[in-house]
């Protein structure tokens, strides 16, 4: 099997760390595109001794299992762009916030019948195997795709597969939480400098105290509330430092947090499918593409604030 990469920022940095890591599959087997060579996450890609191409062909040509790891709006152009070199080997595994199976799949079928499409969410802990991922399978896969898929992403964390209706409050929970966790680490590592701690010291002590909380969770499957309870004795420091929390709605802001990226998913969706694009979003290659199309020059392109290139193929609206 071979695997192949449509973008090569930060997911996909993960993603492969974490395969090879897990010694699931060799990072020679894996090809990753993107129309920048220089980005950080492409030397190291390259360090890794994956094999690294500008064209998104090319990684379709040369792998088996594709992940597409672009921004949401830009998968439509990469299916125009891939979809003729789509074959029956392929297993299409999306991994971007919102875009829907369905709508993959209707985008590929102008190209082929029955392609196999996956989706995916997962999160960048998978660049030390402690990734969060669910999945939901397309209308064309088959029970061996989903196997496959799950022997990939649970090498690198845990993976569980979910109905599709149900991966955008993922998006919102586990996919944008490491987020959440590393501003909470960084808050912590303030108060502990506050209060005369060295700042290596702090940040260290923050993340081991949210590691092994995290890990007496799953270890002992209580409760979170029982678990809290535990460490408040009464009267204590924690509780009242539990109250501060709560005066200051901190149990709000977590469930809004979740709730405002669930909602900004959604919206990434609405992007994606009426497939229009901010200029600053198109860069090279599909730049190349956009002007290549009739009646778009590069004025239109940057002065325009959102341009729908995407319903005009060959001068056609569709
Ligand atoms: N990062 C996360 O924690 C996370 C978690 C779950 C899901 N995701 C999803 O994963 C996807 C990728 O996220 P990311 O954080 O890895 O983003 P990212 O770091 O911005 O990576 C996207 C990569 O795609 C490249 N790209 C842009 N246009 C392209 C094209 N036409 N063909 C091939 N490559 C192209 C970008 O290059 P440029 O930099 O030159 O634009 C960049 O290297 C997103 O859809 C996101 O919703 C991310």
């Amino acid at each position: 099997m071979s695997v192949g990469f449509i973008g090569a920022g930060q997911l996909a940095h993960a993603l492969v760390k974490g395969f090879t890591a897990a010694g699931v599959i060799t990072a020679n087997r894996i090809t990753a595109s993107s129309p920048d060579t220089d980005l950080p996450t492409v030397s190291g890609l390259r360090k890794m001794g994956v094999n690294f191409t500008t064209s998104n062909k090319e990684a379709t040509h040369k792998s088996d299992v594709l992940f597409l790891a672009v921004k949401p709006h830009i998968i439509p152009f990469v299916l125009d762009e891939i979809g003729p070199d789509i074959e029956d080997r392929h297993l299409i595994v999306s991994c971007a916030a919102g875009v829907t199976i369905s709508s993959i799949e209707k985008k590929l079928l102008q190209y082929r019948a029955a392609p196999k499409v996956m989706r995916c969410m997962t999160n960048t802990p998978v660049v030390v195997r402690k990734g969060a991922t669910v999945y939901a399978t397309g209308s064309h896969a088959e029970v061996e795709d989903g196997k496959l898929l799950e022997q990939l992403m649970a090498s690198v964390g845990f993976c569980t597969e979910v109905e599709e209706d149900l991966i955008d409050a993922v998006t919102g929970l586990s996919g944008s939480g490491p987020a959440y966790a590393f501003t909470a680490l960084d808050a912590l590592a303030d108060g502990g400098v506050k209060m005369g701690l060295p700042r290596r010291l702090a940040v260290r002590l923050g993340a081991q105290a949210l590691l092994g909380a995290a890990k007496m969770l799953l270890d002992s499957e209580q409760h979170p509330g029982q678990l809290k309870d535990n460490v408040c004795s009464p009267g204590g420091a924690t509780i009242h430092a539990l109250h501060f929390l709560e005066s200051g709605g901190f149990r709000s802001l977590l469930i809004n947090a979740v709730e405002a990226s669930c909602i900004r998913t959604r919206e990434l969706q609405f992007l994606a499918d009426q497939e229009k694009i901010s200029p600053a979003a198109i860069k090279k290659t599909t730049l190349d593409k956009v002007l290549q199309q009739p009646g778009v020059s590069s004025t239109s392109v940057t002065i325009k604030s959102r341009v729908n290139l995407f319903n005009h193929r060959n001068g056609v609206k569709k």
